[in-house]
């Protein structure tokens, strides 16, 4: 009996005027559903990133409004009230007066202590999730699905496919979590109103340092020795003919006291510091500092004013490793390797090449326009192949079209060339930006280009090379 009256007396007071009313059932509806789908997901039912975003961003503000509705509206109609002037002296007041005295008072109290009390629990829970949410690599990588197209597709063929997105972006501790919430509601704000760069631009002059995020995984006294690299080429003749490249790179890195080969750089003893363009693919000073406490300075002509110094990390070397967007020969002489594309198609890599570096602008277009023009190479040049081996074209013909979309993204303005890799020299100038024998100090001394420094090439392009016969027997 006692209950149902402080139940009525509550449900009264919030419902009164029609504002209360709606944030009332605004409140009751989205908190009903966000629990749903808490206990959903606590039983294993998860859904995709949007699910999320509504169920853990959307629904808890709508919550909020509601149940902030619920006072505005009892504020709103006091003031009408003392307005109208059919009030008594009570009501005139600006705030209500509360006295615990009055049954209802105390009743309606009571409620509002017990409701907010499971507010507090569902926001909480909500918020938990919410921020779960955000920090999903589904969420960084979907959610504004053509923005982050290019970067996802890459990340998703990458060594690192497995990694989220934070522990690059964003990294342990809580300052770096606050300055990325910040930026990231500036990103909400940019993909809203369609303010943000095609390509986003690179390099990220604010990614946090590497020695707190690559870090968490990989360590730099790790080392690595020698490491032999072998890749499998096709040239661009008839019978695409299978050729091999051996290198035995000196990754090296830090072994007893002295450090040593490629991962020397980041021996915490060694410090280097450069001064680039904005872009860092023009390096100009180049300031060695050694244990001993000496410094060297490597110098490639005069700065321009806007050029900036940066302290040399991982990321100077492996700028991706994740985003990694190939380079079509690279592409078609691995699908050639692994089968992918038929090696027995005349001259299918000379037209891959051709047809994959054409400009299209979506990739459908892409797509039916790679298909219509090595079918028509075959129709003309090779009609019997045409007829005879009609299904491997059509495969080489998909094979080539998920290459161009997996690297290409005209929406966002992304080619081949958009985002060079550091790594070697071969995609872009990478070692060569610093290791050109430009770069000298004041006694002439320069960085090296010996080809020897970083890697003796075993086999360059040869056809069945001695040394891997010998190896691979
Ligand atoms: C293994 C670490 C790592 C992971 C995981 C990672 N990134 Fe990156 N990301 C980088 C680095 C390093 C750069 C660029 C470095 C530079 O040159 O400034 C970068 C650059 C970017 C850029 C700028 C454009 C570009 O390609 O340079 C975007 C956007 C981006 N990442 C989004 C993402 C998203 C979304 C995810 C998750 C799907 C993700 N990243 C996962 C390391 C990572
Ligand atoms: C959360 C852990 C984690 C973080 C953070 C991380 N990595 Fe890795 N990284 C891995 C794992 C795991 C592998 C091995 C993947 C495999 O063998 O398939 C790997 C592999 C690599 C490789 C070898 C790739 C290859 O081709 O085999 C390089 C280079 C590398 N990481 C560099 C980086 C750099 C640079 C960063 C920072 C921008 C970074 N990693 C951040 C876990 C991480
Ligand atoms: C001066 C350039 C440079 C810098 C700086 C650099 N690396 Fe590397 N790293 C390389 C090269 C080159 C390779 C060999 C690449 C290959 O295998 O294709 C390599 C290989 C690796 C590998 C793979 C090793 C293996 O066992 O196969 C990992 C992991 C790695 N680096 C992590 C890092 C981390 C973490 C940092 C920062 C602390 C770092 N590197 C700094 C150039 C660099
Ligand atoms: C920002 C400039 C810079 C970049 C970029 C750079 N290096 Fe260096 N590197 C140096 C300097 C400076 C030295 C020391 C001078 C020397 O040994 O010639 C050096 C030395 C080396 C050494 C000799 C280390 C030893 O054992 O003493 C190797 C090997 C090397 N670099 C490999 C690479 C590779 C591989 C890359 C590209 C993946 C690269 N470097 C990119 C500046 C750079
Ligand atoms: C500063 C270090 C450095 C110097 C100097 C250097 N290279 Fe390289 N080179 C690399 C690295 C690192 C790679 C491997 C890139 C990768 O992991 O794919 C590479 C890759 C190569 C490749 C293999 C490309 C492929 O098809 O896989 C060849 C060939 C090559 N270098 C030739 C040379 C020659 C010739 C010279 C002398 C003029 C030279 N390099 C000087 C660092 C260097």
């Amino acid at each position: 009996m006692r209950l149902n009256k402080i139940i009525s007396d509550f449900f009264s007071a919030i419902t009164r005027n029609y504002i209360s009313l709606f944030g009332t059932a605004l409140a009751g509806a989205t908190g009903v559903l966000i629990l749903t789908f808490l206990l959903l997901d606590l039983l294993g039912f998860h859904g995709g990133p949007y699910l999320g975003i509504l169920t853990f961003l959307i629904l808890p503000a709508l919550f909020v409004l509601g149940l902030l509705l619920i006072p505005l509206g009892v504020f709103l109609a006091n003031r009408r009230q003392r307005r109208t002037g059919d009030s008594d002296s009570k009501s005139s007041r600006l705030l209500p007066v509360i006295d615990f005295n009055v049954d209802r008072t105390r009743n309606v109290a009571l409620m509002v202590a017990m409701a907010t009390l499971v507010n507090i629990v569902i926001l909480a829970a909500a918020t938990y999730k919410g921020v779960h949410v955000m920090e999903s690599t589904a969420f960084c990588g979907t959610a504004c699905h053509s923005v982050m197209q290019p970067e996802f597709t890459a990340f998703q063929r990458s060594p690192h496919a497995r990694v989220d997105c934070v522990d690059c972006h964003i990294g342990p501790g809580a300052d770096w979590f606050v300055k990325s919430k910040i930026s990231g509601t500036w990103q909400l704000v940019a993909v809203a109103f369609d303010l943000y760069p095609r390509p986003v631009p690179t390099p990220i002059h604010n990614l946090r340092p590497a020695r707190e995020t690559c870090e968490q995984c990989h360590w730099p006294e790790k080392f690595v020795g020698d490491k032999l690299h072998v890749s499998t080429h096709f040239k661009e003749d008839e019978t695409n003919t299978e050729t091999k490249t051996a290198l035995l790179l000196k990754v090296g890195g830090i072994q007893g006291r002295e450090s040593r080969g490629i991962h020397w750089h980041v021996d915490p003893q060694n410090q280097i510091r450069y001064l680039s363009d904005a872009s860092r693919e023009t390096i100009y000073d180049v300031e060695l500092s050694l244990p001993d406490g000496s410094k060297k300075v490597y110098r490639n002509g005069d700065a321009p004013e806007d050029a900036v110094w940066r302290n040399m990390d991982c990321v100077d070397c492996h700028n991706r490793p994740t985003h990694i967007y190939r380079q079509p020969e690279d592409e078609v002489d691995l699908a050639l390797d692994e089968g992918r594309i038929d090696r027995n198609l005349p001259f299918i890599k000379r037209e891959a090449l051709e047809e994959l570096l054409i400009e299209y602008d979506s990739h459908e277009a892409a797509r039916s326009g790679i298909a219509s023009a090595i079918d028509a190479f075959y129709g003309t040049e090779y009609p019997e192949v045409h007829s005879s081996q009609a299904t491997a074209i059509e495969a080489a013909i998909g094979q080539l079209g998920d290459i161009y979309v997996s690297n290409v993204f005209p929406a966002m303005n992304v080619y081949w060339d958009t985002y060079p890799n550091h790594i070697g020299h071969e995609a872009s100038a990478g070692c060569f930006r610093c290791h050109d024998r430009r770069h000298r100090t004041e006694d002439r001394e320069r960085i090296s280009k010996d080809c020897e420094t970083c890697h003796t090439v075993l086999a360059e392009r040869e056809e069945n090379p001695e040394i891997l016969q010998q190896l691979l027997p």
